[in-house]
């Protein structure tokens, strides 16, 4: 990837599950979604609505972020996916995401996720609170 190439943020409403899917593969963090599920993917795209893409300025548009929320747009954010492809990691399209993210929600709205641990340090950087107390009931497939 050429790290000169312009990247554009932009709320999107119907992303395409194919380019979804392949930026779920090329971040890595495929290996812990259904990517072999369309359907669910699918389902994943239509019921979010906050979806957040990071496209290179190029006559085709190529996606090379994403990430993807469910929020009320007034209190509260959860964030499920943030996703960078491989090949343009490090070059601050994650902080780019959520910060666009961030701008979409407003300063009302809370905005939250949970890390994997390769990713804590990503989160820390960008400035992110560490929240011990927050609790799940983990999904059962
Ligand atoms: C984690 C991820 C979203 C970060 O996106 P990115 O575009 O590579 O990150 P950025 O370039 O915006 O990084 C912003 C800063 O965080 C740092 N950083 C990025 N990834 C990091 C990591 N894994 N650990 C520590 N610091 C990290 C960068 O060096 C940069 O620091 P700088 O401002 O000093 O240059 C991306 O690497 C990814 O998709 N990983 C695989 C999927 C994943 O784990 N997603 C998160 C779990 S839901």
């Amino acid at each position: 990837l050429n790290p000169k190439s312009r990247v554009l943020y932009a709320r999107e409403r119907a992303l395409d599950v194919a380019e979804f899917r392949r930026v779920l593969v090329e971040s890595g963090l495929g290996e812990h979604r259904p990517i072999d599920d369309e359907a669910r993917l699918r389902e994943m795209l239509a019921g979010a609505n906050l979806v957040v893409t990071a496209r290179l300025d190029q006559a085709d548009r190529p996606l090379v972020g994403v990430a993807r929320g469910v929020t009320d747009f007034c209190w509260c954010c959860y964030v499920s996916e943030v996703a960078v492809s491989k090949t343009a990691q490090g070059l601050g399209i994650g902080q780019g995401l959520l910060d666009e993210a961030r701008t979409q929600i407003g300063p009302r709205v809370t905005l939250m996720l949970a890390s994997y641990s390769n990713a804590v340090g990503f989160y820390e950087r960008i400035g992110m609170t560490r929240w011990a107390d927050s609790f799940l009931f983990k999904r059962e497939y």
